[in-house]
This record gives structure tokens, C-alpha cells and sequence, in this order.
């Protein structure tokens, strides 16, 4: 990865969860931050992160464009 790109979660509620899912033959979590209302976090896809997963009601930026994920309900 020779420029890993950048994702942008804004957390639109309190308690939103960023999940880091290792890479390699198993797929696990490995890191889990909190996010509160507002609060911003920019994050890489690494050679330990292939894929996140964003629980609660969030805004991601992307080289995809904004994504909304949605509360629970
Ligand atoms: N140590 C992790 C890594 O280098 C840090 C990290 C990068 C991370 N991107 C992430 C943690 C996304 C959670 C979500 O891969």
C-alpha cells in the first residue's frame, strides 16, 4: 500500500464504536474506539487493518464519498 488512504468517521451520536479487523487469513477485531457526539476520528487501512466496521450513527468520508450509518434501533 503504497498511500494507504485515509477515512474520516465523525460520530453523530454519543457511544459510536470504530472496529479494526485484522489482516490476514483470520479476520478479528483488534482495536475498538468510542467515539462521542462530534468527535472526529481519521483513520489508515494498514498492514493490521484491512477493513473497519462502524457501529452507531456516524458520517464517513471516504475516497467513496460520505456514507451515513444509521442508529440502532
Ligand atoms: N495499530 C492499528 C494499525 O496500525 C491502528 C489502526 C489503524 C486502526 N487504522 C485503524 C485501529 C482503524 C482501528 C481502526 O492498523
Amino acid at each position: 500500500m503504497a498511500q494507504p488512504e485515509y477515512v474520516v468517521i465523525r460520530a453523530q451520536e454519543d457511544g459510536v464504536n470504530v472496529i479494526g479487523l485484522t489482516r490476514g487469513n483470520d479476520t478479528k477485531f483488534h482495536h475498538t474506539e468510542k467515539l462521542d457526539k462530534g468527535e472526529v476520528m481519521i483513520a489508515q487501512f494498514t498492514e493490521h487493518t484491512s477493513a473497519m466496521k462502524i457501529r452507531g450513527k456516524a458520517e464517513i468520508h471516504s475516497a467513496h464519498g460520505i456514507i451515513e450509518s444509521e442508529a440502532k434501533k
